[in-house]
């Protein structure tokens, strides 16, 4: 069995986002039971529903802990139900998160060289002490065993693999024109499984286009959670929120012959879900014509508070 939280699924930025004053933010601000509010993207995972894995540190986190009482600590004075997070990138919507985890309890933070580099370089990460947190790297096509504080197996297996995508927005190489200095490693998808391996999810939240490896990888899951930043490619230039492309910030779009949706259509899958929703996507409301056909295409919008069980 494996449990699922959806903590947060907004890309960065949140929904509504601080600066924005588009129509859709407007409604989740006024209350609009259809223009529902959301954190920034993360997922915990159980397989006993008492130790969780968090994917992604989002700056929210603090407040994703608060909402979901599985999170609150349950033993001592001092302790969590988190035994590991599990890092998929070094955006700040990925990472930032980890400050609101320092005060000194112990758990593990899992991800690529690459990403623990990006700790390393930030020294405000030393927030979580060493000699507490632990980081521990993992290998892409490695299967590794997520461990609780004693040392002992969660009931966890995870799979670490490269996803088609772009180095954290921050550490772009402005003269690398090309791919901006991203590197194996910078963008990571995460396969989990049960020890008796009787489900199979997928996390795939920064993906920057289709491959065939990908698409086979993603076949046969019981749930694939994918990158559901647009709606279109050029989303943001026509509503001149932004001046990017989705394929210059490296995240794949929903609609049309080579968007995600026709993309991974012919797949079997027992549930297709988008995570990491932007705010400019019209998919985050319930109302729109673009929702319609999202799920009529039998895919499913990611909210906060979702709770879903495998298999
Ligand atoms: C992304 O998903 O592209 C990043 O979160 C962008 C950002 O850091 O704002
Ligand atoms: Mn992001």
């Amino acid at each position: 069995m494996i449990r699922v939280l959806v903590l947060g699924a907004a890309a960065g930025g949140g929904f509504p986002q601080w600066n924005s004053n588009s129509e859709a933010c407007r409604r989740a601000r006024a209350g609009d039971a259809r223009a529902r509010p959301a954190t920034q993207a993360s997922v915990a995972i159980s397989a006993d529903n008492v130790r969780w894995l968090v994917v992604n540190a989002a700056p929210d986190l603090r407040e994703q802990i608060n909402r979901e009482t599985a999170l609150h600590p349950k033993t001592g004075l001092r302790s969590s139900p988190i035994a590991g997070v599990i890092l998929t990138n070094g955006d700040v919507d990925a990472v930032a998160g980890l400050l609101n985890l320092r005060e000194r309890t112990p758990f593990s933070i899992y991800a690529h060289a690459r990403i623990l580099e990006v700790l390393e370089a930030n020294p405000i990460f030393g927030v979580l002490a060493p000699d507490v947190v632990r980081r521990v790297p993992c290998t892409l096509e490695e299967t590794f065993v997520p461990r609780d504080v004693g040392g002992n197996d969660i009931g966890l297996r995870v799979t670490p693999f490269a996803v088609p995508g772009k180095i954290a927005l921050f550490m772009e190489d402005a003269h690398d024109s090309d791919d901006f200095g991203t590197q194996e490693g910078d963008t990571v998808g995460l396969e989990f499984s049960d020890a008796e391996g009787s489900a199979r999810l997928l996390y795939i939240a920064n993906c920057a286009r289709l491959t065939d490896m990908l698409c086979a990888r993603c076949n046969g899951a019981d749930l694939l959670f994918f990158d559901g930043t647009l709606w279109r490619d050029d989303e943001m230039v026509v509503s001149r929120e932004g001046q990017k492309t989705g394929q210059r910030m490296g995240h794949i779009f929903m609609t049309g012959p080579r968007g995600s949706i026709a993309g991974l259509a012919e797949l079997a899958l027992g549930r297709r879900i988008f995570i990491h929703i932007n705010n400019t996507n019209p998919v985050l409301l319930s109302d729109s014509a673009e929702r319609r056909e999202l799920e009529a295409a039998g895919w499913e919008v990611a909210y906060d508070g979702m709770e879903l069980t495998l298999p």
